[in-house]
């Protein structure tokens, strides 16, 4: 086993699918216990029942701190310790297809809340009690669209979200906690389907130097590196894993 998380809880929000449950999958197999912190019940809840042992469904809305807070007191109860954040909670699948321009005010505040707020939220909830036990790290999901002006608000938010990322690092030392941030190229998910049209998909995998959609398993190494104390002089850091669409020099 190449990472071991035996021993340590570690919280994946947005886990019922997709990436987010690639993550808690790896986690798991590397021996930890793992929370699958999720809006969706249904999703959340047949995630952690798979996974069987060491895994445990929460309710939660990223976008509220008070459930944010309870899935922090929560995990406390359950496990007495939370080691790992893994922020990928986002709304992204069904997103509107709106410009910075036009979208709706009620609309873009919410989502910001949720796929900006969200990350900063948990990393509240769950900060005192990781930097009590000792320390730990956390991982925000971040995208390649934060680097594309054309992204509009999904790339606003992402963009934030890195420096996000850079100011918690500061923040965060002296509690020994990191915080780094992986950047996603275009990944196979069922949320991808939905957004990106089949007629667009082509013209992105031509732009990749490795010429092909990334998959959750493509992200789960990067994942463990950066949450294990193998990344211990580690934080702050945004790394692309994105099958070369970003390449910067
Ligand atoms: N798929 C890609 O190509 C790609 C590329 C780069 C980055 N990303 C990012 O990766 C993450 C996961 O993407 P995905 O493709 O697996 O999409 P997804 O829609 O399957 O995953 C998002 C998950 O977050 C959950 N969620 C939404 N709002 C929530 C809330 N308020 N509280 C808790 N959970 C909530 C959803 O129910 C869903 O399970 C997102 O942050 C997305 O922006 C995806």
């Amino acid at each position: 086993m190449p990472f071991n998380f035996e021993n340590r809880v570690a919280i994946v929000t947005g886990a019922g699918g997709g990436i987010g449950e690639g993550y808690a999958r790896a986690l798991h197999a590397a021996g930890a216990t793992v929370v699958i912190a999720e809006l969706n019940e249904r999703n959340g809840r047949n995630v952690a029942s798979e996974l069987g042992e060491r895994a445990l469904f929460v309710r939660t809305d990223v976008g509220d701190p008070t459930s944010t807070d309870a899935l922090a007191a929560t995990v406390m109860t359950e496990f007495g310790r939370i080691d790992h954040l893994v922020n990928n909670a986002a709304i992204f699948g069904d997103m509107q297809l709106a410009s910075l321009t036009n979208v709706d005010y009620d609309y873009l505040n919410n989502f910001m809340n949720v796929n900006l707020m969200g990350s900063l939220h948990c990393v509240r909830s769950v900060m005192g009690p990781m930097g009590k036990g000792g320390g730990g790290s956390i991982v925000n999901q971040s995208s390649t669209a934060a680097w594309m002006a054309i992204s509009g608000f999904y790339g606003l938010a992402k963009a934030s979200l890195n420096f996000l990322t850079a100011a918690l690092a500061h923040e965060l030392a002296h509690r020994n906690i990191r915080i780094n941030a992986i950047a996603p190229g275009p990944t196979d998910t069922a949320a991808l389907n939905r957004q990106v049209p089949v007629e667009f998909r082509d013209p992105i995998v031509a732009s990749l130097a490795i010429k092909r959609l990334g998959t959750p398993d493509d992200l789960a190494g990067p994942v463990l590196f950066l949450l294990s104390d193998d990344a211990k002089w580690m934080t702050g850091h945004i790394v692309a894993v994105d099958g070369g669409q970003i390449t910067r020099i």
